[in-house]
């Protein structure tokens, strides 16, 4: 029996509409918050029996239809020696941030290394979650990698940044140095995926959570391509993929053409938009606004009720929210969400 979400990936019927959550596997929870206490982030990264842990945490408590590796996009940075940490309540900062065509150079002797705590990681994951062999039932594991896009915003602004200026500015001013830098970050998280497919990842997400501070031209002109490189990886390894973005509804068809199976949207635009703009070609996921979780329970029903309506027009979904669990939610309303969205969906065949 093949699990619902990978019915939903190909388009087919699933005995419920599937539903995980991005960053299920994190603050949300007093389980993670108990094993990360006295762990660094970047380091419960690389321990494959951490990383595994807290990786099942959600598919216990919530029952999700996947698990998500628990990782970090700036995890193979990491591993190729870049100087990289994750700063509490502040995210991830690069000690050197990369500006100049020097400094994309000096990237080129910096390769994955150690990659197999990674492997380790997810092999563990499936030794409780099942495998795809093709007999007894098993729970996907999710892996996934940063854009390239989104990985050189980090390292051009050495921390976050609402506008990516830095980024931009390379991006235009000089173009040799940018695609020399979005190449090399393509190659790393193309290796990162490998790294996880070889673990027993089924599925892979790409985020490019930060694409939407650019227009359709520039995508098109500055970062597809990359993005494609990395994506093409798992399919290389036949494994279907998932393209996230944020601020990203403008070029939702690009994002698809990069190579992707699933197309994630984000709360902006409804989803039977987001099918019509795709021309109803490809299976979406979204798009519980992230912000109704502290909302009363009626008006959240009400509009997971929209979601799965909405869904229900497109070639296949998978329900997820429309950008990560924020760390304040209260994980019962979590599993609440999960228990609804199988309950109403179950045996619906309208998909
Ligand atoms: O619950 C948690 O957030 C705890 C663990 C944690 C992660 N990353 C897990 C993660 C922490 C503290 C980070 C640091 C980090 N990395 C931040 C700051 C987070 C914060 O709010 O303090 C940021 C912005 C990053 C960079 C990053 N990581 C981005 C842009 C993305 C893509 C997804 C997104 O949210 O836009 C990630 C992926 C990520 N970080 C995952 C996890 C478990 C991916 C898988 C998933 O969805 O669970």
């Amino acid at each position: 029996m093949q699990p619902p979400i990978i019915a939903q990936i190909k388009g087919q019927p699933s005995a419920h509409r599937p539903i995980w959550f991005m960053r299920q596997a994190g603050r949300s929870l007093p389980e993670y918050r108990d094993l990360r206490a006295n762990i660094p982030m970047l380091d419960s990264c690389l321990n494959p029996e951490v990383a595994a842990e807290i990786t099942c945490q959600p598919v216990r408590r919530h029952k999700v239809d996947a698990a998500v590796f628990f990782s970090d996009i700036m995890v193979p940075l990491k591993l190729a020696g870049i100087d990289v940490h994750i700063e509490p309540g502040v995210g991830p900062v690069l000690d050197k941030p990369i500006l100049t065509m020097a400094d994309v150079s000096a990237l080129e002797t910096h390769h994955l290394e150690g990659e197999e705590v990674i492997t380790q990681g997810v092999q563990l994951v499936t030794e409780e979650l099942g495998r795809p062999d093709g007999t007894a039932p098993y729970t996907p594991v999710i892996g996934f990698a940063g854009a390239p896009f989104t990985l050189a915003a980090y390292m051009v602004e050495g921390r976050p940044s609402r506008d990516h200026l830095a980024a931009r500015t390379m991006m235009y001013a000089d173009p040799v140095a940018w695609h020399a830098l979005l190449d090399w970050c393509a190659r790393i998280s193309a290796d990162f995926v490998r790294a996880q497919i070889a673990g027993g990842a089924s599925i892979i997400q790409l985020f490019d959570s930060w694409a939407g501070s650019l227009g359709q031209a520039n995508y098109v002109a500055h970062v597809v391509d990359h993005s494609a490189t990395v994506l093409q990886a798992a399919h290389e390894a036949g494994v279907p993929t998932i393209h996230f973005g944020t601020g990203t509804n403008e070029f939702l068809p690009e994002m698809r053409d990069a190579g992707a199976d699933v197309v994630g949207v984000d709360h902006r635009i409804a989803l039977d938009e987001a099918d019509r703009r795709l021309g109803h070609t490809v299976t979406l996921q979204g798009n519980i606004d992230p912000a109704l979780l502290a909302a009363p329970w009626e008006v959240l029903e009400q509009h997971i009720r929209e979601v799965l309506d909405a869904g229900s027009k497109a070639p296949g979904h998978i329900v997820n929210l429309a950008h990560g669990v924020p760390p304040t939610t209260d994980p019962d309303v979590l599993t609440r969400i999960v228990e609804f969205v199988h309950e109403v969906t179950t045996d619906e065949h309208t998909n």
